[in-house]
């Protein structure tokens, strides 16, 4: 199994592409279900969570094909031949259940196995189902599975209020009421960017959305949709992932194609902690001149901090002056990249949903292990800050949400190797 070996001490120096977004590229991907038109995204991501996305929309008839020479474009198109996500591929990801609202809006039935715990809590999907409802499904849960039909045969729009801002939810919801008969309000929607991207392809597709941005979608639900070309957003936490390798390595890193208003609440946090983040004409400049100080900060839904961002600005945290007190409201369980970031020297104790960071001058390298996507970067951010050899294991985790990381930081000058 592949392991990351990170030698620390050096600065970065240089520039780091920003790939398009995993999470907006998920719910794009399921999108391709909404038409038998040739759906074609640019700008996608090399990961394995893409690739299940793609295996999974084989299963259901939708072929995804390379397409262009540059090795980002997928060409989505067929009929749908299958109704049923199985447990095999959705245990993988559970982005996976985004298939269950387009499934029923285009086919009017859908079996999608239930996507279960995951390492960062229980994350229902009840709101999920609960939104279909309003708009017509019926929904049972038998065998561990999802089994949803639609009496009608064409879902209708509803005034769905949901009841926390699940980004999931929002992107399924808005994916079914774009093909439903008649017109679906979402109220307390999420508002990531990631969901406006969905929204804005949607409607290259002819969905007709309104509200797009905002905490209250609206959506006019149309017969058909047809295919349409899409460039998918650049990944504002692969950038903040960066964004705190600088911080945490120092030195000066440009952020080709990153977008600073997707990251406001990240660059506050580090522009307090005494980092530099500044928009250029097609990315985000980071730089580190002098010590870091430490800042507190509360995970929330965008534009507030994203909960994806906490481990890596913990690692930040761990080696800054004075103490950070880091809240996490979104997942119960999200703390798992302490105790290995303690191994490592730091010193941090947790109480309920809130981590205190005490800085210390320097950590010290150790083997770890990765328990999470964005735990398993967290940890290498630490080894670049470490001194001597950070040896961090199971980073299968890693390779679902950032591409070459190890190629794109040994560019920019860390000592960094994939073994
Ligand atoms: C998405 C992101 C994930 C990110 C998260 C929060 C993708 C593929 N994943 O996950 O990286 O960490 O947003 O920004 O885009 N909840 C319920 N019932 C539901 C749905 C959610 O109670 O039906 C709860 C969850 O348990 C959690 C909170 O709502 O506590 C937020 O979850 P949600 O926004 O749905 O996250 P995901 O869409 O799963």
């Amino acid at each position: 199994m592949d392991r990351i070996l990170i030698r620390g001490g050096r600065p970065l120096e240089g520039e780091i592409v920003i790939g398009g977004a995993k999470n907006a590229a998920l719910p794009l991907l399921a999108a391709g279900l909404l038409t038998d038109e040739r759906l074609l995204l640019s700008n996608v991501p090399a990961l394995a969570d893409i690739a299940t996305m793609s295996e999974l929309l084989a299963q259901h008839g939708i072929a995804v094909e390379p397409a262009g020479a540059d090795g980002r474009s997928l060409s989505l198109g067929g009929a749908i031949r299958s109704t049923e996500a199985p447990y095999d591929i959705v245990r993988k990801m559970r982005a996976s259940v985004l298939v269950l609202g387009p499934l029923l809006a285009r086919a009017g039935e859908a079996r999608v196995s239930l996507p279960g715990g995951c390492a960062i809590g229980t994350r229902p999907v009840d709101l999920h189902l609960k939104g279909l409802e309003q708009m017509g499904a019926v929904i049972a849960l038998e065998g561990g599975y999802i089994n949803a039909r639609v009496p009608d045969g064409r879902l209708r729009g509803a005034a769905i209020v949901l009841a926390l801002p699940s980004v999931g939810a929002t992107e399924n919801l808005m994916l079914a009421a774009s093909l439903a008969e008649g017109e679906t309000s979402i109220a307390n929607a999420a508002r990531e960017p990631e969901i406006t991207d969905l929204a804005a392809c949607l409607c290259a597709m002819g969905a007709r959305i309104t509200g797009i941005g905002t905490d209250r979608l609206v959506i006019e639900g149309v017969p058909r949709l047809h295919g349409a070309a899409h460039r998918i957003v650049a990944d504002r936490i692969e950038t903040g992932t960066y964004a705190c390798a600088a911080a945490i390595a120092g030195g000066s890193l440009l952020l080709r194609h990153a977008r600073l208003d997707h990251m406001a609440a990240l660059a506050r946090v580090l522009h307090e902690a005494g980092i530099e983040v500044e928009a250029e004409a097609d990315g985000v400049r980071i730089r580190r001149r002098n010590g870091l100080r430490g800042v507190d900060a509360m995970t929330e839904p965008y534009p507030g901090f994203p909960t994806d961002m906490q481990a890596q600005f913990m690692a930040l945290m761990a080696v800054a002056e004075g103490a950070a007190m880091l809240t996490e409201t979104i997942f119960e369980n999200r703390f798992m990249h302490v105790p290995e970031l303690n191994r490592m020297g730091a010193r941090i104790n947790v109480h309920g949903a809130s981590a205190i960071v005490r800085g210390v001058a320097q950590l010290s390298g150790a083997p770890v292990m990765a328990t999470d996507l964005r735990a398993s970067v967290s940890l290498i951010l630490a080894g670049l800050a470490a001194r001597g050899e950070t040896m961090v294991s199971r980073v299968y985790h890693l390779d679902r949400g950032y591409e070459a990381v190890e190629r794109k930081l040994a560019a920019c000058g860390a000592d960094i190797e994939r073994i």
